[in-house]
């Protein structure tokens, strides 16, 4: 009877550090339709630190350039990846687990929505 208990809350252990550790796979967010191609968490988090910020150079291991992103959406008036703001990290605009933002917004109202 003993050993039936703890099997119990051994598996409601579980339950829950598994429910606590797959909010990075939540949703459908960036990370999450990365995942779905195959990508690993270790491949946007170097060394897989997630407690470190994540650097463009981390995106652009795969993204080629900022040159190549602006060309991308060449078509899309104003073009985020090519304007007076700059290279910032991609994860300014473009977040991992939640919805994305347009960081030009603070100063502007663009239309635009972040993938
Ligand atoms: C497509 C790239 C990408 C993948 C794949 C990815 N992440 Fe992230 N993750 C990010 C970005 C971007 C941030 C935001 C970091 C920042 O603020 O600079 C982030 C942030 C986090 C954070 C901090 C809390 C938060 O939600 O912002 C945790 C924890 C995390 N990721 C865990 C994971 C785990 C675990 C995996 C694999 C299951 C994973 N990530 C896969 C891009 C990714
Ligand atoms: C290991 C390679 C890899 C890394 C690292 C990576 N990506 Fe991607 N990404 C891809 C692939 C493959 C696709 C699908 C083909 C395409 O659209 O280029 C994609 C698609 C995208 C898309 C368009 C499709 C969608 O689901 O929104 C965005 C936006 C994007 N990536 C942003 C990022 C950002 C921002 C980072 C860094 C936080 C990042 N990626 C890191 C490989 C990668
Ligand atoms: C200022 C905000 C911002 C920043 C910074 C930014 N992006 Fe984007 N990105 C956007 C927006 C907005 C779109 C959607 C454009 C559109 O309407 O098609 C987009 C679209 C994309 C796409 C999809 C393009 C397609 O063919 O549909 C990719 C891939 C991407 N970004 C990657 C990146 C990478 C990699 C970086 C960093 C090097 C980056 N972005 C930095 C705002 C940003
Ligand atoms: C810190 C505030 C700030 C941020 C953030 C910012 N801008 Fe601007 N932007 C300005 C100011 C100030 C001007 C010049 C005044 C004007 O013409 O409205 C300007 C002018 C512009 C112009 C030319 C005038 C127009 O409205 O057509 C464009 C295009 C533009 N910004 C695009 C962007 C894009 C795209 C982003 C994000 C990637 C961005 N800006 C982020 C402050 C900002």
């Amino acid at each position: 009877m003993k050993k039936l208990f703890n099997s119990i809350v051994l598996a409601c252990a579980v339950a829950l550090s598994t429910s606590a550790l797959a909010s990075p796979n939540d949703g459908n967010f960036l990370a999450q339709r990365h995942m779905k191609k195959g990508i690993q968490c270790a491949q946007c988090h170097s060394n897989n630190d997630v407690n470190k910020p994540v650097r463009k150079a981390e995106c652009l291991t795969c993204h080629q350039s900022y040159e190549a992103m602006a060309k991308r959406t060449s078509g899309v008036e104003p073009n985020p990846h090519y304007n007076h703001y700059g290279d910032r990290d991609c994860s300014t605009c473009h977040k991992g687990h939640q919805r994305s933002e347009v960081s030009c917004n603070t100063c502007h109202k663009f239309s635009l929505k972040t993938p």
